[in-house]
């Protein structure tokens, strides 16, 4: 029997990357999964894939930053399957070009973002709420990011976008806990993703790996194992949690390097 046999998932940003993974590993261990995506053949293609592969899914179109059709992907999926007793929030954009510092942003970017990053969480969850109700329960998951969890130089609106994801988790899980609904977030450092490895030089992931304390990059399936375990009854007592999955990227002291010079050319001294 597979680990999250007898669920229904819905999986939104499920064309590639982080999505395409969770909902490929959900099939896998049991669930029957709705691929949503604004890339509606590859949802379709990834939902093929699976069936291939003894699964069972299907894909649809999902506009992540509408509300009319985060409530049709929900709407679907309990026609289709009956009820849905997952919700994988997982659509997140960012914009290098656009998502600047706090005075050079450009402020309708800040607007998208926090349409597609938060609003979509919210309203995705509100939709699929009653209906987990009906069925007893549920485990509704959000892709945060490390960037929630730190201040930077860019990106600003990406980064208050996720924390406030975190936040959200919190204050879902404590309104529908006694509904037996879980939420649970996974926060990912960098993930080699189709997105991350457009968006970011060679250059720039090697910095990012010199920097983890693991010798390697995270890769899609390092954030599905993490979903299938929080979808699953295995995590059954864990509730409004957010789960970093990076590698120990953000676990030591940033002044580690400097303060080990320090005390070396001090032994050097004598
Ligand atoms: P990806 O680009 O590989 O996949 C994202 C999917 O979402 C694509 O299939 C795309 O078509 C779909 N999508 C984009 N906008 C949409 C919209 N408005 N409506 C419906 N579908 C839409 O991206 P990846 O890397 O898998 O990212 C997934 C999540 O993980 C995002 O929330 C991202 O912020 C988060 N994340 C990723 C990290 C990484 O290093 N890859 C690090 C931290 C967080």
């Amino acid at each position: 029997m597979g680990r999250v046999e007898g669920k229904v998932a819905l999986v939104t940003g499920g064309a590639s990357g982080i999505g395409l993974s969770s909902a490929t590993l959900l099939a896998k261990e049991g669930a029957k999964v709705v691929i949503a995506d604004f890339n509606v053949d590859g949802a379709k293609e990834a939902a093929e894939n699976i069936k291939k592969q003894g699964g069972e899914a299907v894909g649809i179109f999902l506009d992540a930053g509408n509300e009319e059709s985060i409530k049709a992907a929900v709407d679907f999926t309990v026609e289709h399957y009956g009820t849905i007793t997952v919700l994988f929030n997982n659509v997140g954009l960012t914009n290098l070009r656009k998502d600047l510092d706090i005075v050079n942003m450009d402020l309708d970017e800040w607007d998208r973002l926090m349409d597609v990053n938060l609003k979509s969480v919210l309203l995705g969850s509100r939709f699929a709420i009653p209906h987990m109700i009906k069925a007893g329960g549920g485990s509704i998951i959000n892709t945060a990011s490390m960037a929630g969890f730190a201040g930077d130089s860019l990106r600003t609106a990406y980064g208050s976008s996720k924390a406030a994801v975190v936040n959200l988790t919190r204050y879902i899980a404590v309104q529908y806990g006694k509904d037996k609904i879980r939420c649970n977030g996974v926060a990912p450092g960098l993930i080699l993703t189709p997105a991350a490895k457009k968006n970011m030089p060679q250059a720039m992931l090697d910095i990012f790996a010199k920097f983890n304390a693991l010798p390697y990059h995270g890769e899609a399936d390092d954030i599905g194992h993490t979903v299938v375990f929080l979808a699953s009854d295995e995590s059954k007592f864990i509730t409004g949690q957010t789960i970093q999955v990076e590698g120990g990227h953000y676990m030591a002291n940033p002044s580690i390097t400097d303060v080990e010079n320090y005390m070396f050319s001090m032994k050097q001294q004598g």
